[in-house]
C-alpha cells in the first residue's frame, strides 16, 4: 500500500504544484516512487485544467525541478484516496476541515509547514499569485524545505 499524499491550495496553479514537485524531486532521489503517490489541487476551480502557472514552472525549472500537471478542485471523495491532505495556508486548511465528511477524514488535514520543525507552527505558505517573480523563489524554498521534513516524517511513521 503506497502512502497518499495531496497537496491542496486554493488555485492549484502556484503553490500545490510546487509543493508536489519539491517532494516528488525528494522522493525520487530516496528511491521512494513505489511507496509514496503524490498529488496536489486547489479549493477553488477557477483555474481547472490550466497548467501551473509560469513563473511556478519557470522557477522550478531554474533549480532542476519540473512543476507540472494540470489544476483540479479538491472534491470531498478525495478523503477517500489520500492519507495526507496537506493545505498551503490557514484558508485552504480550514476549506478542508470543513469539506471533510468524517472526523477520521478531517484528521487527515495537515498544514504543510508544520512539518517545518525550523518555521514554527501555524505558518502559511504565502500566496505568490499577485505579487512578483521573488515571491514564487521564496515559495519555492519554503516548500523544499517544508517537503523535506513532510518526508522525514513519512519515513519514520511509516517505516520507510
Ligand atoms: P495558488 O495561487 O493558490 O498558490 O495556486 C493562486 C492562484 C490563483 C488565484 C489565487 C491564488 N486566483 O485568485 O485566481
Amino acid at each position: 500500500m503506497k502512502v497518499r499524499i495531496c497537496f491542496v491550495c486554493l488555485g492549484n496553479i502556484c503553490r500545490s504544484p510546487t509543493a508536489e514537485a519539491t517532494m516528488r524531486h525528494l522522493v525520487e532521489l530516496e528511491g521512494l516512487d513505489a511507496a509514496i503517490h503524490l498529488d496536489s489541487a486547489g479549493t477553488g476551480a477557477w483555474h481547472v485544467g490550466e497548467p501551473p502557472d509560469r513563473r511556478a514552472a519557470a522557477t522550478g525549472k531554474r533549480r532542476g525541478v519540473r512543476v507540472g500537471g494540470r489544476a483540479r478542485q479538491f472534491q470531498a471523495d478525495d478523503f477517500d484516496r489520500f492519507d495526507y491532505v496537506v493545505a498551503m495556508d490557514q484558508n485552504n486548511h480550514r476549506h478542508l476541515i470543513e469539506l471533510a465528511p468524517t472526523e477520521i477524514d478531517g484528521k487527515k488535514v495537515f498544514l504543510f509547514r508544520d512539518f517545518d520543525l525550523d518555521s514554527g507552527k501555524g505558518q502559511d505558505v504565502p500566496d505568490p499569485y499577485y505579487g512578483g517573480d521573488d515571491g514564487f523563489e521564496h515559495v519555492f524554498e519554503v516548500c523544499a524545505a517544508a517537503a523535506r521534513g513532510l518526508l522525514d516524517h513519512v519515513r519514520e511513521k511509516h517505516v520507510l
